[in-house]
């Protein structure tokens, strides 16, 4: 039992496509959906003290899906970086990215630039967009950046090294991972940050996830014994 709210909560917003297809729609309707559901946990998770959280939006894999449907998430992100200064001043919400920034079309570059500039002095809560992210494909990048950077390739690794090369190495690892749609897998998502990761899974789709299930998550949180490879904490279980 901690009894904390995670310092930094990622998720993996998973089971749109399912979400319509159960409604007869099209896959594009969950993704809407998908979005108002961010808005809302954004700002839940904001409201009870959660300092960085992490949304897994497009990972590097997902570009193989359909062009009409890869289109349609790259306008919502771009729809959701556009109009929402109003709302990440009023609640000091400070965006952030993680991934492979050079792999993203031109439009979504300027438009992340802007939103991380526009919003880079605000304290509150960071949202950090996960946006053509693959876990391996970060640890590749940090490992290439490090081999290019100070003390070249003949300076060995620790830990700490490699993490120092990692896309946000100053925002500290993920307390508490919620993935929904039921499905009980990493899909490549923060595997470095991750390793001691609390896993909570909901049955819900994404566009149905609601104020109620963060705060179920929460609290499954805060009954966790986080040992990180250590013994279980006096009174414990
Ligand atoms: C997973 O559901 C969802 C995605 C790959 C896209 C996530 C995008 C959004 C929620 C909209 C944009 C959000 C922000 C924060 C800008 P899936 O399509 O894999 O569902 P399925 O497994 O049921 O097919």
């Amino acid at each position: 039992m901690n009894g904390k709210t995670p310092g930094h909560l990622g998720i993996i917003m998973d089971g749109n496509g399912r979400w319509a297809k159960a409604r007869g729609l099209a896959r594009t309707q969950g993704h809407l959906e998908g979005l108002k559901a961010a808005k809302r946990i954004v700002k839940a998770a904001s409201d009870r003290g959660v300092s960085y959280l992490t949304l897994y939006t497009f990972s590097t894999e997902n570009w193989k899906r359909a062009a009409d449907e890869v289109g349609f998430i790259m306008g919502l992100v771009r729809q959701y970086l556009r109009a929402e200064l109003d709302f990440y001043r009023e609640n000091s919400i400070r965006i952030r990215h993680a991934g492979d920034i050079g792999g993203l079309p031109p439009e979504i570059r300027e438009d992340i630039a802007r939103a991380m500039e526009d919003t880079r002095d605000f304290t509150g809560m960071q949202v950090i967009l996960a946006l053509n992210y693959g876990g391996r494909d970060e640890i590749i990048r940090a490992v290439n950046r490090a081999l290019n950077g100070a003390g070249g390739p003949d300076a060995g690794f620790t830990e700490a090294r490699l993490r120092s090369f990692l896309d946000n190495p100053d925002v500290p690892d993920p307390d508490l991972i919620i993935r929904t749609a039921g499905e009980f897998r990493t899909s490549n998502f923060l595997l470095w940050e991750g390793a001691y990761a609390e896993y909570h899974i909901s049955e819900k789709f994404w566009p149905d996830f609601a104020e109620a299930d963060l705060d179920q998550a929460l609290a499954s949180y805060g009954r966790r014994d986080r040992r990180f490879g250590g013994i279980p904490s006096p009174g414990a279980p």
